[in-house]
């Protein structure tokens, strides 16, 4: 991939906390567009990964170049304002404030409110919820809400850590078809545990294990591929 048809360029990141290190020089990289999806088994690293990407975590080792610039050693709120969007895997919403509060307070920074509308377009569920509080919505209304507030930083990368955990089944295809759009517009990091999913919204995947890449590939391939299992099953 060329400079400029990649939005992040990671090359080999360690990370952890303290002196436990989780991450062992782990290389990556997204395009402008599309998906890739991060897998494996609980544990391996895929939420140290987004957080050490956006900058929760400062990196032992390695670089993370995002949209041209090495960013590594950037503070999460020039990444965010570059355009790097995250939803955390919890505490992605305020639950005793209202869903039309949560909203704003994702607009802050930006002169531009009509965002909002956009992403109420987007989500119309969340249009009927706009004065109810976030902590009263269901599992899925509570994802979409996190992932609207993500959504009005104007992200360029947004990364999504199980955006269908505790969704029920009937709302997981809603959510993966506004992933699907989503990717016509941005590029998407996708860490799931629902694999079918992952690798029907994703064009390329990375499987992690134990803290490093154990295999990727284009996400058909890596769908029909024996290994899979292996680096999935408990
Ligand atoms: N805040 C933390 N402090 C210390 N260790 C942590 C912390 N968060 C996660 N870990 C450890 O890091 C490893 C990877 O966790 P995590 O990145 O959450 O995995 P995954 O998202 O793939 O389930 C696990 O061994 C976990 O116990
Ligand atoms: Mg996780």
């Amino acid at each position: 991939m060329s400079d400029t048809d990649t939005i992040l360029q990671v090359d080999k990141l360690s990370s952890g906390y303290g002196r436990s290190r989780v991450l062992f020089d782990l290389s990556l990289a997204a395009g402008r567009r599309g998906a890739i999806a991060i897998l494996g088994r609980n544990g391996v690293g895929k939420s140290t990964l987004l957080k050490t990407l956006a900058g929760e975590i400062r990196p032992m080792s390695g670089t993370i170049r995002f949209d041209g610039i090495e960013t590594q050693g950037e503070p999460t709120e020039r990444r965010a304002r570059r355009g790097l969007g995250y939803v955390p895997q919890d505490h992605a919403v305020f639950g005793k404030m209202s869903v039309r509060e949560n909203l704003l307070l994702g607009a802050v920074g930006q002169s531009d409110k009509s965002n909002i509308d956009y992403v109420l377009d987007f989500f119309p569920k969340l249009a009927q919820r706009l004065g109810q509080t976030a902590g009263t919505l269901s599992g899925g209304e509570r994802k979409m809400l996190a992932i609207s507030r993500a959504l009005l930083g104007r992200p360029k990368l947004l990364m999504l850590d199980e955006p269908t955990e505790g969704v029920w089944i009937g709302v997981i295809s809603e959510i993966a078809d506004r992933l699907r759009d989503l990717t016509k517009e941005m590029a998407v990091i996708l860490v799931e545990q629902h694999i079918e999913l992952a690798l029907d919204v994703a064009d390329y995947a990375y499987v992690m294990d134990r803290g490093q890449i154990a295999m990727q590939g284009a996400a058909d391939a890596v769908k029909s591929d024996p290994q899979l299992l292996k680096y999935l099953s408990p």
